[in-house]
């Protein structure tokens, strides 16, 4: 047996807070954007907190983090990324000082991760601004969102930069261009969001993330920070050059953001897209400084790819952004188009593209599971998920023959979370079943699925046991 994968690849899963946790008013936590969007990016948010609203309990880890990390240690994992939920440490987001229950939250997890021998990978914000923040600022529109969030990274690296060495400050940054509530806690309905605001809360977002990267090497040089984006690659629907070209200005759409993290200032591609819709950014010099602090590693989400075309074309379901559907491929049951060769081109693409270290932080498939008995234990045949695991994985593997520089590989959901999209729980991701259903009944009880013993044994081997 061969393996590519290099000594000391790190290979796990990652999570979110709001997706996961549960417990959303316990040890003093205050609201999230999370606990008002009962129907994840697919309705508008509610006023309140309502019972429907799955991620409430979500699979209750705040009281279960150990038995859940002791699951992930079987299977061998050497990391693990999760986000710390931001309301859990400043509960309205512009306190002066944070809560110290919702810190030592944090600590017991990374002591249970500590136990086990696993590495923390953290992000800072995923998707779960507080809840005032959104309502009383507009999210990131509000360039004092800058200032809290400084607030918030440092009190992360203060208390936990010794334990903790690889950071992420946002997930997904990218995303805020499709879903701006979920994304960059933008209040304002999307449709009524004016491309001016936008664009002034993504500068916003950019800033911060740089500064947050300052910061961290400032209380310890150790720190390794990374961007995050979701990488979805685009192919033309067809070989006419307008394709191609729609083709070009999507990328670009997408790898602004990852451009100014790893170069330390906006691209020419960019500063045109905002002259020709006459926006004029509030940019200041100090924020020009502040950009030219570049992340150490690009890290990345990839579930599916998608078409362009200059005009025409089937559009398909997706994950955040969506396009045309490409008829060359298979798709999910909730319609994400599946393209392992895809991985590889971005792999490549975005090595050749930034020179960076990358990091895939999520991969997976959304699936309905049926629970069945095995020898007398509950669990879920899931050879679906075992074939889109291997596949992909088969993919990275020749592109780190390809010479890319590859860190690590962190499963989406190795357990059964909450989903972000759609809110459901019937949408499943894990190697590790969570006896909760759609209408929030269920007893919580976790059963390994048969993707677990594969993905153990696939760490075991460092990859050596792909087909
Ligand atoms: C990513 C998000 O876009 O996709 C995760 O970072 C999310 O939070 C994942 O869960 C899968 O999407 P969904 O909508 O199926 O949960």
């Amino acid at each position: 047996m061969s393996t590519t994968f290099p000594d000391g690849f790190l290979w796990g899963g990652g999570t979110a807070a709001n997706q996961l946790e549960g417990a959303y008013d316990a040890g003093g936590k205050g609201p999230s954007i999370q606990d008002v969007m009962p129907r994840g990016i697919a309705a508008p948010p509610t006023d309140e907190p309502t019972p429907d609203n799955l991620k409430l309990v979500g699979i209750d880890h705040y009281h279960r983090y150990a038995e859940d990390i002791a699951l992930f240690a079987e299977m061998g994992f050497t990391v693990y990324r999760f986000s710390i939920a931001w309301s859990r440490i400043f509960p309205n987001g512009d306190e002066e000082t944070p809560n110290e229950e919702g810190l030592a939250f944090y600590d017991r997890l990374l002591d249970e991760l500590e136990k086990h021998g696993i590495e923390p990978l953290v992000t800072i914000s995923h998707y779960e601004t507080p809840l005032h923040l959104a309502k009383t600022y507009n999210g990131w529109v509000d360039r004092r969102m800058i200032g809290f969030y400084e607030r918030y990274a440092r009190t992360l690296f203060e208390r936990f930069g010794s334990r903790v060495k690889y950071w992420l400050t946002f997930n997904e940054i990218n995303s805020v261009l499709h879903a701006p509530l979920m994304s960059g806690g933008i209040w304002t309905p999307k449709e009524q969001l004016s491309e001016a605001d936008l664009y002034q809360a993504i500068h916003h977002e950019l800033v911060a993330s740089a500064s947050a990267t300052k910061i961290a090497k400032e209380i310890n040089p150790a720190i390794q920070v990374g961007c995050m984006i979701l990488a979805m690659p685009i192919y033309p629907l067809t070989p006419d050059p307008a394709d191609v070209l729609k083709v070009m200005q999507a990328d670009h759409g997408n790898l602004a953001f990852s451009d100014v993290h790893v170069r330390g200032a906006y691209p020419g591609y960019f500063l045109r897209t905002l002259r020709d819709k006459g926006i004029e950014l509030d940019i200041t010099d100090a924020d020009r400084e502040t950009l030219t602090n570049t992340v150490d590693f690009v890290s990345f989400s990839y579930y599916m790819s998608i078409c362009e075309a200059a005009s025409g074309g089937e559009v398909g379901q997706g994950n955040i952004m969506g396009g045309i559907k490409n008829p060359k491929l298979p798709a999910s049951e909730w319609g994400w188009q599946i393209d392992p060769v895809g991985l590889r081109i971005v792999l490549n693409q975005f090595w050749d593209r930034w020179g960076k270290p990358l990091f895939i932080v999520e991969n997976g498939l959304g699936a309905k599971d049926e629970l069945v008995e095995v020898d007398g234990v509950p669990t879920v045949e899931d050879d679906y998920r075992i074939a889109y695991l291997n596949d992909h994985l088969v993919q990275v593997r020749e592109a780190i023959a390809d010479g890319v520089e590859l860190m690590g590989y962190t499963w989406w959901g190795p357990i059964d979370v909450v989903s972000a999209s759609t809110a459901q729980m019937s949408k499943r991701y894990g190697f590790v079943y969570v006896d909760r259903n759609d209408d929030g009944s269920g007893t919580l009880a976790r059963y390994r699925k048969k993707s677990f013993g594969w993905y153990r044994e696939l760490i075991a081997s460092n990859g050596a046991t792909l087909s």
